[in-house]
């Protein structure tokens, strides 16, 4: 069924870290009413179905904007990004380039959610920021007692690279570190370890990290 071309929308919906009972019902409703669908090669794999028009975003985003371009002007278009649209995903892009009014955000659970969950561990005070293709601002970085990270990691910013950045930074030897990594899927990793020993172990890359002092035993707890 078509839309009033006044109400077309570029829906970005979240679909979570990996598994798919951390995708939203809402989510799942608007990708599986979609006519025209894009998502990386996973999320297409897991969610297209053989009467959707896809694509399959990569690295040349333009292409992606373009088939959006194209494809809004016949219907809804839905994007579908990794954990929640509205924490580093393609929704700032495609709002450097669509008016807000074309947009609806649909959220999910984001990755860094279900990392905090997993230590049954409060973000409430935790100072969340992305090493995910950037580094943060020395100041965001530097030890304060009390403080609590979560981060984004890539490949070159990885678990080993990043601890001996926070090193630098001032913070303890035997500050803690969770190493999350894969979460919500089978082979989901969660190491629990120190600065000095990540800095020095084999890097796990794309993960999210949470530095600490003493989050072992708040996990145990
Ligand atoms: C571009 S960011 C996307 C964040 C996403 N919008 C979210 O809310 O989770 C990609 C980074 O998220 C983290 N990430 C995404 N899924 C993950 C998972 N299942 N387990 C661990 N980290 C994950 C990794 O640090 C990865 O490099």
């Amino acid at each position: 069924m078509s839309v009033n071309h006044l109400e077309k929308k570029i829906i970005v919906a979240g679909i979570g870290p990996g598994n798919k009972t951390y995708t939203t019902p809402a989510a799942l409703e608007k990708i599986q009413a979609a006519k025209f669908l894009l998502g990386g090669k996973r999320a297409l794999s897991d969610f297209a179905s053989e009467n959707q028009e896809t694509f399959s975003i990569t690295s040349d985003l333009e292409s992606a904007l373009n088939f959006i371009r194209e494809k809004i002007l016949i219907d809804n278009v839905v994007v579908m990004v990794s954990g929640d649209p509205g924490y580093f995903s393609m929704l700032d892009l495609i709002r450097k380039n669509f008016s807000p009014s074309k947009i609806e955000v649909i959220p999910s659970i984001s990755a860094m959610q279900l990392a905090f969950a997993k230590l049954s561990l409060s973000w409430s005070f935790a100072k969340l920021l992305s090493f995910h293709g950037r580094k943060p601002a020395d100041e965001d970085l530097k030890f304060e007692k009390g403080k609590i990270l979560g981060l984004l990691t890539d490949a070159e910013f990885n678990s080993k690279t990043i601890s001996k950045i926070l090193l630098e930074f001032g913070w303890e030897k035997n500050s803690d570190i969770a190493i999350c990594s894969r979460l919500s899927y089978p082979d989901e990793k969660i190491i629990l370890t120190t600065l000095e020993k990540a800095a020095d172990s084999e890097p796990i890359k794309h993960c999210i990290l949470i530095v600490g002092k003493n989050l072992t035993e708040i996990h145990q707890n």
